[in-house]
């Protein structure tokens, strides 16, 4: 199969080589994102191979199509970037590349007790050569509720790694998982809003789940509870959750991603002003912690991200199952 690889770092450039022969693959690696100025360059491709920073417009989709082009994948978990159904009905596939889960489950957890532990103000005090601990009184995991909003494979593992913290774990998703009786006690959404002392988002970005942390879901919550999105900015609305911390509702939150993030996130803006008035606010929270979404970036989750989207896109084209296809072809 023909691939050409858009916005491919140097940290995979080497893992593209080493699975491109495993896969049958003849790979075209670019650094670029995938924009409709380079979307010519997929002439006489079989698959276009991206990440998540652009958008997969119609328009673009219209290219890879006079290209030739019968698959796009991901090489994420989410794909809301990817104008699926468009794709669909012109005829090109889509993929995504599912990753360790163990990558964002870790670092949702770390999340959680970096806001228990008061972190990210200790490390401001301590750069500022204050060895004093006193006013970041932590608070512990184990004595904590812990609710997971999404049960797919990080919602999963994140409940299943927390069993080891000793914390109880609540978890909603539209379905019973029956596998993880003992690890979680699936409620319903209101009783994790209820009883959670912290929350940890892991749903897919849809219209369904657009705010879906909204004042109303937070006027449900726990007083103090903790708030942490590792998932999606879009599914939390940033003016409720402002005036949830301001008003000592929420007691902290630890922030991945924030409504607004995609235009700035994974690239450099030093020296410059930017418009995010909301992530300005947040970040200027002691109790708020902020990071570019980077709960994926592990080596192990790169290895995977690679290999698993040259190995569900040969599948695809070879006229195999792909088990990571999203969407309906027409
Ligand atoms: C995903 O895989 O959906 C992510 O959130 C990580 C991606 C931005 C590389």
């Amino acid at each position: 199969m023909k691939m050409i690889v858009y916005s491919c770092s140097a940290e995979e450039r080497p893992l593209f080589a080493r699975y491109a022969g495993q896969f049958g693959a003849e790979l075209t690696l670019l650094a670029e994102k995938p924009v409709l100025e380079n979307a010519h360059l997929a002439a006489g491709m079989d698959a276009v191979n991206i990440l998540s920073a652009t958008c997969i417009t119609p328009e673009i989709l219209d290219v890879y199509k006079t290209c030739g082009v019968r698959m796009v994948v991901s090489r994420t978990v989410g794909v809301e970037h990817v104008d699926t159904a468009y794709a669909n009905s012109i005829g090109i596939a889509v993929g995504n590349a599912p990753y360790s889960p163990a990558s964002v489950a870790d670092y949702a957890i770390m999340m959680m007790l970096m806001v228990l532990r008061c972190i990210k103000p200790m490390l401001l005090r301590y750069a500022g050569q204050d060895y004093t601990p006193r006013g970041y009184l932590g608070r512990e995991l184990p004595n904590m509720t812990v609710g997971i909003l999404g049960l797919g494979r990080i919602g999963e593992t994140t409940a299943r790694h927390l069993q080891g913290f000793g914390c109880r774990v609540l978890a909603y998703d539209r379905r019973e998982k029956p596998a993880l009786r003992g690890v979680a006690e699936q409620a319903d959404l209101d009783t994790v809003y209820r009883e959670s002392d912290i929350l940890s988002l892991h749903l897919a970005a849809a219209p369904e789940t657009y705010h879906f942390i909204d004042s109303a879901a937070i006027a449900k919550m726990k007083d103090g509870a903790v708030l942490i999105n590792t998932a999606r900015g879009t599914l939390v609305d940033n003016a409720a959750l402002i005036d949830a911390l301001e008003r000592g509702k929420l007691s902290g939150a630890g922030l991945d991603v924030f409504d607004g993030d995609r235009p700035i996130y994974y690239r450099d803006f030093k020296n410059q002003v930017l418009a995010q008035r909301d992530m300005a606010v947040l970040s200027a929270m002691p109790n708020v912690l902020m990071l570019p979404h980077m709960a994926y970036y592990t080596d192990q989750a790169a290895e995977d991200m690679v290999r698993n989207s040259l190995d569900g896109a040969a599948r695809y084209l070879a006229g195999q199952e792909d088990p990571w296809l999203i969407g309906e072809m027409v």
